[in-house]
């Protein structure tokens, strides 16, 4: 049975600065992904906040939030089937030292902050952060 999902990824500050959009973008390509919508943008630390607000109350919350506007992010709104768990595949773990071989994180990651991606990590969540950037 189809289950033609969308997500969002994030690509974060570390990765834009280090000009890996179009390597970024060309994986997801590869990996069956449409592309949907995409923009550039800089957000504030407190839409940072907002956006992030499920871990408001972890020890890496400030940081964290610092962190996703201290410069330029591209937001993505990914299509596939089971777009979510496929994203979350080719992410690779949140920690690019614990990245199995191939995937964004362990190919581009810096650190578990400067980790290149985000990406939903339920439906429920795809849904409420693509409106997040998308929805005027
Ligand atoms: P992301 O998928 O964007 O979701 C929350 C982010 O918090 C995560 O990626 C990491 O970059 C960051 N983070 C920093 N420290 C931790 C931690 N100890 N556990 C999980 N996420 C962390």
């Amino acid at each position: 049975m189809s289950n033609l999902e969308q997500t969002l990824s994030i690509i974060k500050p570390d990765a834009v600065e280090r000009n890996l959009q179009e390597e970024i973008k060309n994986m997801f390509k590869k990996n069956g992904f449409n592309l949907i919508n995409e923009k550039k943008i800089h957000i504030l630390k407190s839409e940072a906040e907002q956006f992030y607000k499920v871990h408001e109350t972890k020890p890496f919350y400030n940081d964290l939030c610092e962190y996703l506007s201290s410069g330029p992010i591209i937001v993505i709104i990914l299509e596939k089937e089971n777009a979510v768990a496929e994203n979350r595949k080719i992410m690779g773990a949140t920690d690019p030292k614990n990245a199995d071989e191939g995937t964004i994180r362990n190919k581009y990651g810096i650190s578990i902050d400067k980790n290149s991606v985000h990406g939903s990590d339920s439906v429920e969540n795809a849904k409420k952060e693509i409106n997040f950037f998308f929805s005027n």
